[in-house]
């Protein structure tokens, strides 16, 4: 079957010795830089908070485990993966090597749910705590230009965004949030009220990020290291003064009753588990930078596995500070690390509180980096496979990156940044994301059989019970996910499907090859 012909792995290292177009310019301390910066995120600066409040409790810090596990596993098949075929299509070079064609086109178009919407997800996030962070300055960002097209959004006064431990300025209206401002007694109706028309702030930091990726890939890791270095020091700092104010009451319950099915009890440590399974969301994106590192093969296992492990360490130890410090109860709101800065008297949090803020600011700035970085490297990977247009592989010939891609990226990005409401974009990176981790899981368990003697700089270890662990747990969190967020995979993906048909599959580079030398068999027919 012609769908489903593949690339062999020989063919692929060879692309990847001989395409020297990129510029090789990152060594292992930038690719673990690059996972920590994709990693470290809105995960863990706004969603532990409310799935420890709603779902876990203090156990969130073994839903923390749980899902690092579950990454585990995707990051171990992942290394394997990029120190063997260092390209910079990564899962979806990984697929036309051993699920072929059609199913390779499928996990690019699927990874575009993770760079590109992640991105868009994560700019919006960036655009409300830059908004408060200014509004707190006295710098009135207007509210129509601060929010997704109409989005409804009240004004939260300094004074009220502290009796409420929530972001000053102006945010989303809710039900939960009226009624929470009722309840100290304001009425809502006394306050600003706005209708959003676009999230300027968004549109803004996405155009800076393009910028800066056209310019250079080194310059890129540089702010990237800077980035990356001021959001460890302020998680740090949170940990180290924390841990001192750390009451041990607050640990019991460690696991709460269950109060329903996902509400506290081991089904609530479950379902947080789904829910924070966003916060460890790129360290594959690491191996889309596999064409600009220097020594890959070393080096890809190197910074996807460390960075996983450094975020995994963290993650759990803040989410211990954070349950200490504070009740789980008083945690379900958008900025719990700084309600947990303000419990730690006024003294601390005085300085504290805008340190976090800049903190939670450099670190979603970094996700947007490095997941836009990843984005236009799958695109010139498809295109310079045919199944793309070739505009998405030229590559600057001043700056050496694929800078034609990296701008479209950067308008979709910003596009999609200024239409969609940021809950909807965050469920469809998880369960893009999670689709491509258990395609790779099942890729390096295929790849063992149907290539046993291929050269593999790093290997799995106990590959027949790590890929088909990491197949069920991917599988097992996506199950999790609502069904308005599958239907939406589901469409997202027949539009994809149209346009291989329309175009991939007819200027597909490997196809033409074969017909020209009319042996299709050389190149690895698996269908
Ligand atoms: N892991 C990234 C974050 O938490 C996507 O923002």
């Amino acid at each position: 079957m012609k769908l489903f012909r593949r690339k062999t792995v020989a063919s692929l290292q060879a692309e990847a010795a001989s395409d020297q177009r990129l510029k090789r310019a990152l060594g292992p301390m930038n690719l673990t830089a690059l996972g920590i910066g994709a990693i470290i995120g809105a995960g863990i600066f706004v969603l532990t908070g409310q799935a420890a409040a709603k779902y876990a409790g203090p156990a969130i810090v073994l839903s923390f485990v749980l899902a690092g596990v579950a990454c585990a596993f995707a990051g171990l098949c992942y290394a394997e993966f990029a120190a063997m075929i260092p390209i910079s299509g990564s899962a979806y070079t990984y697929g036309y090597a051993t699920l072929g064609e059609l199913l390779a086109w499928i996990i690019g178009w699927d990874l575009i749910l993770e760079y590109l919407f992640a991105a868009s997800t994560v700019a919006v996030g960036w655009s409300g705590y830059v908004v408060s962070l200014l509004y707190d300055l006295n710098i009135h960002i207007p509210p129509a230009l601060s929010a997704a097209c109409g989005t409804h959004l009240i004004e939260v006064p300094t004074a009220l965004a502290a009796v409420l431990k929530m972001k000053s300025g102006w945010v989303a209206m809710d039900p939960g949030l009226l009624n929470q401002i009722q309840a100290v007694g304001t009425d809502p109706s006394t306050l600003g009220q706005a209708t959003a028309l676009f999230n300027l702030p968004a549109l803004i930091i996405i155009m800076l990020v393009t910028v800066l990726l056209v310019i250079g890939i080194k310059e890129s890791a540089s702010f990237n290291n800077l980035v990356v270095a001021i959001k460890l020091v302020v998680i740090l700092a949170f940990i180290v003064v924390g841990i001192a104010y750390i009451n041990p009451a607050n640990w019991h319950p460690f696991v709460p009753a269950a109060e329903g099915p996902g509400h506290f009890g081991w089904g609530g440590v479950l379902r947080a588990a789904g829910v924070i399974f966003f916060a460890y969301i790129g360290f594959d994106s690491v191996s889309t930078a596999a064409q600009e590192a220097k020594k890959p093969q070393r080096d890809m296992p190197i910074g996807i596995l460390t960075s996983l492990a450094i975020c995994t360490v963290i993650y759990i130890v803040v989410s211990l500070v954070l349950t200490g410090v504070v009740s789980y109860t008083r945690l379900n709101v958008p900025a719990p690390i700084a309600v947990a800065v303000d419990s730690l008297g006024p003294s601390v949090s005085r300085w504290m509180g805008p340190v976090i803020k800049i903190g939670a600011i450099a670190g979603l700035s970094s996700v947007i980096l490095v997941m836009m970085l990843g984005q236009p490297r799958i695109f010139y990977a498809m295109s310079k496979d045919g199944l793309l247009p070739p505009v998405f592989s030229a590559v600057h010939p001043r700056f050496r990156t694929p800078w034609l891609a990296q701008i479209l990226t950067g308008v979709i990005a910003m596009l999609i940044a200024g239409v969609f409401p940021i809950d909807i974009l965050g469920e469809l990176v998880s369960i893009g994301t999670l689709l491509a981790f258990a395609i790779v899981c099942a890729g390096v368990f295929v790849l063992r059989f149907t290539d046993p003697g291929i050269h593999r700089p790093f290997r799995t270890p106990v590959f027949w019970l790590v890929c088909p662990l990491g197949v069920f747990f991917c599988g097992w969190l996506m199950f999790g996910l609502p069904l308005d967020t599958w239907l939406r995979l589901i469409v997202w993906m027949v539009i994809g499907l149209a346009i291989y048909f329309v175009y991939g599959h007819r200027h597909s580079k490997l196809h033409h090859g074969l017909m020209a030398k009319k042996a299709p068999e050389s190149e690895g027919l698996s269908g």
